[in-house]
């Protein structure tokens, strides 16, 4: 009996050596890492500043749940990404001086910064062994157009929450990731490589799942009704050919329909989903495929050259709209019966509308323009412009994508003429990144700026069909 003590206590100091000689950061099999490694860190370097008392930048690093909220700003960790976290770029490539030894307070350790790294890199878990913004939680994503990436929002939190990296993908930087496109029940989601000539589908964890080749796919549109998914071609393409792919979104099988005219780059589905919509950026023509035949029927637009940019139609199904970049004006179609279409009045707004969005009721309809840093909201029933939006932050704004509960808007910007400067000086190419202006619906004002990937493109959220 007392020699299996005297074994047992023999194991038990074995194991709490064994325990205490990792190296700090090392994976912790099971252990929870974040309380044993990284909160005593911030305990004795950063609650002075970024605690309860105290909470400078809106950061609060005094637990897990705190710190993947973020600041006032946006997000101070990216999980699975130390590389583009702001709290290891606040310590590493700070110009200036790293922080907080710029406040001035003591700096981190090399070795602290590699135990913070190591612990992102691993997936940022918390004392509940979970990722940040685990499971099924709602997102927006917005694809990086220049440098072949697609970050992921959550929006409760409204952060940045992932960082997809399609270079660790098979593809290369020049790959142009362009649109999304969300499930309603945001299992999966679709993104379109303009270069990588494909529509990739991800699922929820962001892993690739499926794919579709298409020569230079621009937008994509989902089916309400059905497992369809419609995509376009680009608007950098200047012949693609004339034709628009159909896919089916579990199959990834692709078909294509011809459109007859050059440079279809806007997509629309009826509410019914036995109509898909197209219009032209080269002629002023729209038209209307009837899906299970494939017959087609034409709308002509008169005035010069509109260039019409995207078609949404109403969740009613009553009612589509188009924006179109030359000319600065509306389009509102009549759709009660999606065959026929006609155009019944356009109206003057910002210059260079872009992608709109429906409010989820319907009753109105948000854009950005993209020449004018705006963001425009129209009441749909007058046709009128109810509310121009302006605010730091809505650099070259290009997409829109909406909360489901109707309250958020998510604009992402361009911002390749850098008019948005990144709030830290990181160093060359730092200062000008992608935007998401977070645009709160019950006051219509910008109340955080996201910095994203380069050139930020499409957006999308889930669908509320
Ligand atoms: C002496 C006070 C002080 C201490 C200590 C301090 N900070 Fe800060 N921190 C600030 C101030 C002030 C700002 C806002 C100004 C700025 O962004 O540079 C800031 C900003 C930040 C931001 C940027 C937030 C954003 O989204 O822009 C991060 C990240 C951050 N701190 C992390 C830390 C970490 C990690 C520590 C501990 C290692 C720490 N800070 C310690 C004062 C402090």
């Amino acid at each position: 009996m007392k020699h299996l003590y005297s074994r047992l206590f023999l194991i038990i100091l074995f194991a709490a050596v064994f325990a205490g000689c990792s190296a700090p950061g090392a994976a912790t099999n099971g252990g929870d890492a974040y309380s044993s490694t990284i909160q005593p860190i911030f305990d004795a370097k950063c609650s002075s500043c970024h605690g309860a008392g105290k909470t400078e930048a809106g950061l609060n690093l005094t637990s897990w749940d705190h710190l993947i909220q973020g600041s006032d700003s946006g997000e101070a960790i990216v999980a699975f990404d130390s590389e583009h976290s702001v709290i290891v770029r606040m310590a590493t490539q700070l110009v200036g001086g790293a922080h907080p030894a710029n406040q001035p307070a003591s700096a981190l350790t090399e070795a602290e910064v590699v135990t913070l790294k190591s612990w992102i890199d691993q997936g940022a878990k918390g004392p509940n062994g979970l990722a940040p913004f685990s499971g099924n939680r709602e997102f927006v994503y917005v694809t990086n157009q220049g440098e072949a990436t697609i970050n992921v929002i959550d929006v409760e939190a409204n952060v940045v929450a992932r960082r997809v990296d399609l270079t660790k993908m098979g593809f290369d930087k020049g790959a142009k990731p362009h649109h999304v496109a969300v499930e309603p029940d945001g299992s999966f989601w679709y993104a379109t490589l303009i270069s990588g000539g494909v529509i990739l589908k991800f699922n929820r964890n962001n892993e690739i799942v499926g794919r579709s080749v298409f020569e230079v796919p621009g937008l994509l549109s989902m089916d309400p009704s059905s497992n369809k998914l419609y995509v376009g071609r680009s608007m950098a393409a200047v012949n693609p050919p004339q034709r628009i792919g159909m896919i089916d979104r579990e199959t990834m099988e692709i078909e294509e329909l011809d459109v007859f005219f050059p440079r279809p780059h806007a997509l629309a589905v009826s509410a019914d989903g036995e109509y898909v919509y197209s219009a032209s950026l080269a002629e002023n023509k729209a038209i209307a495929v009837e899906v299970k035949n494939e017959e087609s029927t034409f709308v002509d637009i008169d005035g010069p050259i509109h260039t019409v940019v995207d078609l949404e139609v109403s969740p009613d199904g009553k009612i589509m709209i188009g924006t179109a970049q030359l000319t600065g004006k509306l389009f509102f179609f009549d759709a009660t019966n999606p065959a026929e279409f006609p155009l019944i009045e356009a109206i003057d707004v910002n210059a260079a509308p872009w992608h709109p969005v429906f409010s989820r009721d319907g009753a109105k309809v948000y854009f950005a323009n993209k020449m004018a840093q705006t963001v425009t909201v129209v009441d749909v029933a007058s046709r009128k412009v109810e509310a121009v939006i302006e605010g730091y932050g809505l650099a070259q704004p290009h997409g829109a994508a909406l909360s489901l509960d109707g309250k958020t808007l998510y604009i992402s910007g361009n911002n390749l003429n850098a008019a948005y400067e990144s709030r830290h000086d990181f160093g060359e190419g730092s200062r000008s990144p992608g935007t998401v202006a977070v645009i709160d619906l019950t006051t219509n004002k910008v109340v955080k700026v996201l910095e994203v990937g380069l050139y930020a493109s499409g957006t999308a959220g889930r669908p509320s069909f």
